[in-house]
Formats: C-alpha cells, sequence, structure tokens
C-alpha cells in the first residue's frame, strides 16, 4: 500500500500532480511520500508490540536527512554503517542510545566516533575488530557495548549480491567459532558484552530463511548465556523485501506472527534493522524523455536519468515498474528505457512493454525510495538529482538538484597544483 495512484489520467502523490512537481522542479527528480513512509513504519513496528523490542531503520536505504528526521521523530532507532551514516542519524535528532554499527571495516576513527557519541552497541564482525573496539575504548577511557554478528550460514533464497548470510560471504563470524569468540569478548578488559546480531540478506520474500535464522540465534543466546554473558538485545537484522512486480511478500505482522513466540521466549528486548521495506515503495524517480530511437533491432526510450541516478537494473538486474505521468494513448510496444550515460549496462528497463510517451513527457520509476538515491553517484559528471517530500496536498525539497560547481568543489584550479611532501613519521 502506497500513495502514488491515478487520477485524471495523470500520477498523482499525496494529491501533488506529479507532471506539476517535475515542472517546478525539474528532473531527474525523487519524490518520497511522507504518509507511506509513517503508514510502512508503522506497520513494522507495531508488528513488534508484543514484546520489548527497538525499530533501527536501516540509514543506507535512504539516509536523506529529513527522512531520517522524520523516522527519529516516530522513534525509530538507526542503524548504521559507517561514520557518515552516524553523523547524519546524530544530525537528524536520533537518540545515539538507539544507534547500533555494522560493518566489517569500521576504522579506528569511526569506532571512537561512535564511543564519544554513546551508541547502543557494535555489532561485530570479526576478533580483529573486536579487539580494536576493547584498544579504542581503553585509550579513551570508555566501555564499549558490543554484539557479536553470527554468520549462520542460511541460504536466504535473493539476488547474490545482497545475500549476506552465506558461509562464503564476508560478514559476520562463522557460527562454529561463535562460542570461542563470546569467551574471548568477555575476557578484554573494555567491553560490555550485551547483545547478539544476524542479518541473512536483502530483499526476502519468504518467511522461511528468517525462522531458520531466528531458531539458530535463540539457540545461540542460550550457550552464550551459559559462559556468563548478559545479553540483553537480540538483534536480527533486516532483509524484509517488498513487492517491485509480481513478488509477494508476507506483511510484517504476518513476518512477525512465525518468530515472535521464539522471539519472546529469548527474554531480550528484540532489535530489528529494516530499510528496504519502511522506504522502497514510498519513493518514485521522476524522469523525462529526451529522445525515442529506433534501430532495426530495437526500440529505446532515452530518458534523463541514467544509471548514476537508479543503480539497480544495471547492477542486480532488478525489475522496476515504469509508468508515463500521462496517460498515453495508442498500442504499447517492448523497449528498452535507457539514460544518457555512456555504457551499454545504462538502463532502467529492458524490453518493456510501454506506450509511446513523447519526448518531453515524463514517466515515474515506482519502488526507487531504498537503494535509489542512497546509490546515485557523479558518474559521467552528472549532477545528482533533488529529492523531495509530498505531504498532503504539498512539498518541500529535502536536497536541492547538485550544480556543476558542485560537480567540482574540493577539486581546486586545475592549472596551480601544489605538491608537498608527505610527513614521514
Ligand atoms: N542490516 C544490515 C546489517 C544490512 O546489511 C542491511 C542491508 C540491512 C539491515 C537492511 O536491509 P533491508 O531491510 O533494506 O533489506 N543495494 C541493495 C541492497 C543491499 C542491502 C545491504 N544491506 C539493493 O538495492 O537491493
Amino acid at each position: 500500500m502506497n500513495h502514488f495512484h491515478e487520477r485524471d489520467d495523470e500520477l498523482w502523490c499525496e494529491g501533488v500532480n506529479l507532471r506539476a512537481l517535475a515542472g517546478a522542479c525539474g528532473t531527474p527528480l525523487y519524490v518520497y511520500s511522507h504518509a507511506t513512509l509513517e503508514r510502512h513504519f508503522a506497520a513494522f513496528d507495531t508488528a513488534f508490540a508484543g514484546i520489548p523490542h527497538l525499530t533501527c531503520y536501516a540509514v543506507k536505504a535512504n539516509s536523506n536527512i529529513a527522512v531520517l528526521g522524520l523516522l527519529a521523530g516516530w522513534g525509530a532507532g538507526m542503524d548504521v554503517v559507517s561514520g557518515g551514516e552516524l553523523f547524519r542519524a546524530v544530525r537528524a535528532g536520533t537518540d545515539p542510545k538507539k544507534i547500533v554499527y555494522a560493518g566489517v571495516g569500521k576504522t579506528e576513527r569511526e569506532i571512537a566516533e561512535a564511543l564519544r557519541a554513546g551508541i547502543l552497541m557494535f555489532n561485530v564482525e570479526s576478533l580483529e575488530e573486536l579487539e580494536q573496539i576493547d584498544r579504542t575504548a581503553g585509550s579513551l577511557g570508555l566501555r564499549a557495548p558490543v554484539a557479536l554478528r553470527v554468520n549462520p550460514a542460511i541460504d536466504p533464497l535473493t539476488h547474490k549480491y545482497i545475500a549476506t548470510g552465506l558461509k562464503e560471504s564476508k560478514f559476520g563470524i562463522e557460527a562454529g567459532r561463535i562460542l570461542e569468540t563470546y569467551r574471548a569478548a568477555l575476557k578484554l578488559g573494555h567491553l560490555d558484552v550485551v547483545g547478539i546480531h544476524c542479518h541473512i540478506g536483502s530483499q526476502i520474500t519468504q518467511v522461511g530463511p528468517f525462522r531458520e535464522a531466528v531458531e539458530k540465534i535463540a539457540d545461540l543466546v542460550r550457550q552464550v548465556r551459559g559462559l556468563g554473558a548478559d545479553l540483553r538485545y537480540v538483534d536480527i537484522g533486516g532483509g524484509l523485501g517488498i513487492s517491485y512486480n509480481q513478488e509477494e511478500p508476507p506483511e510484517p505482522k504476518h513476518f512477525s506472527a512465525e518468530i515472535l513466540p521464539v522471539l519472546k521466549s529469548l527474554e531480550a528486548t528484540i532489535i530489528t534493522e529494516p530499510g528496504r521495506v519502511i522506504v522502497g515503495n514510498a519513493g518514485a524517480l521522476i524522469t523525462r524523455v529526451i529522445y525515442r530511437k529506433d534501430t532495426s533491432a530495437k526500440s529505446f526510450l532515452v530518458v534523463d536519468a541514467g544509471m548514476n541516478d537508479l543503480i539497480r537494473p544495471s547492477l542486480y538486474g532488478s525489475f522496476h515498474r515504469i509508468v508515463p505521468l500521462t496517460r498515453t494513448a495508442g498500442a504499447h510496444r517492448a523497449m528498452d528505457v535507457v539514460g544518457p550515460i555512456c555504457e551499454s549496462g545504462d538502463f532502467l528497463a529492458k524490453d518493456r512493454e510501454l506506450p509511446a510517451v513523447p519526448p518531453g513527457a515524463c514517466v515515474a520509476v515506482l519502488s526507487a525510495g531504498a537503494y535509489g538515491f542512497a546509490m546515485s553517484s557523479n558518474y559521467n559528471s552528472r549532477p545528482r538529482a533533488a529529492e523531495v517530500l509530498v505531504r498532503e496536498g504539498s512539498y518541500s525539497v529535502i536536497r536541492e538538484r547538485e550544480s556543476y560547481e558542485d560537480l567540482v568543489r574540493g577539486e581546486g584550479d586545475a592549472v596551480a597544483l601544489v605538491f608537498r611532501a608527505p610527513d614521514a613519521r
């Protein structure tokens, strides 16, 4: 359920006409619906209402500060994976005591920043990282709350690039080594061992893999408590999928119903890290047709958004529905929707049945709220798109379109290069 809908042959978002919005703000343009964000957060959060829980939104899915600010206001915590995400989460007003920090390559500087901020816990991905966190906490005179991230070796039945809990993944600590790593953690002097973490992948549309992971975790919780650790937090990660096309993922309440009995028995605060399920269908990318181009082999709709704006189709072969903002008469035929980037991999859709949308008209690429703008780049020196938040008939620009000056910021004057020797230490 989202708040993008058709009325009078045009596409609207919460009472805002998207053709008019594209005219006012330019394209490519990311548009997010406030009502959809609110609804999706509430649906997910209340699905766990029966037990002590904290919903830590995965900042990587959409890290716009306005989006984070709304979620923080609704009581969300945040799951961050870098110093930059921590900075955004705190800037947006998140209570640091609701922030969890995952990622296989936390640097000493990032660890220190998180310790100073006073986050809820680090989700630790190796023994080496655990030792680094202990050293950094010691040097700052602080204690570090930690959970160990278990790699449960479960196939989440999703695209291989976004499966994170397979045996060969870089993430987490192998289940077979987790107890010895907890033992090591309990011996380190500057750590508080408070939790356990697991995240098996993303865009998961079946409950089975989650149930399997939660059962493995529950088993480990008992064993780790047996070592004397006071595990208060069980973080089951994110990963619940959404419908891009024909998928039928479980609704949050059906998803939680399958795992709540096991989670309840653990007598811990359950942390979840949903990203896509909150923001994915709350956003669309609006792009304008530049040309229609026919070759003897194919028809192309050349639009002003490229793989730098939305990389999911190029990177994962992902499907995003594409609809004209104004209903277009005439027969549909198969065409590739492509961007202006100089790569054959630059496409938003392949062989898509669409009507003959004329140059100058716009289309909406739907379900683009998660991993859309967040993964965008300046490739081909293209300024990144603007982002707009719509709420009940009005809108607010929550990120300005980048300018050419933004593109060269920090590069200095091309003809006045200054060369310096690094400090020899
Ligand atoms: N927690 C951790 C530790 C994660 O690594 C992720 C996603 C999440 C939570 C949130 O997962 P979600 O609920 O959004 O599925 N760029 C890819 C998705 C990569 C996901 C990476 N980790 C895509 O566009 O499909």
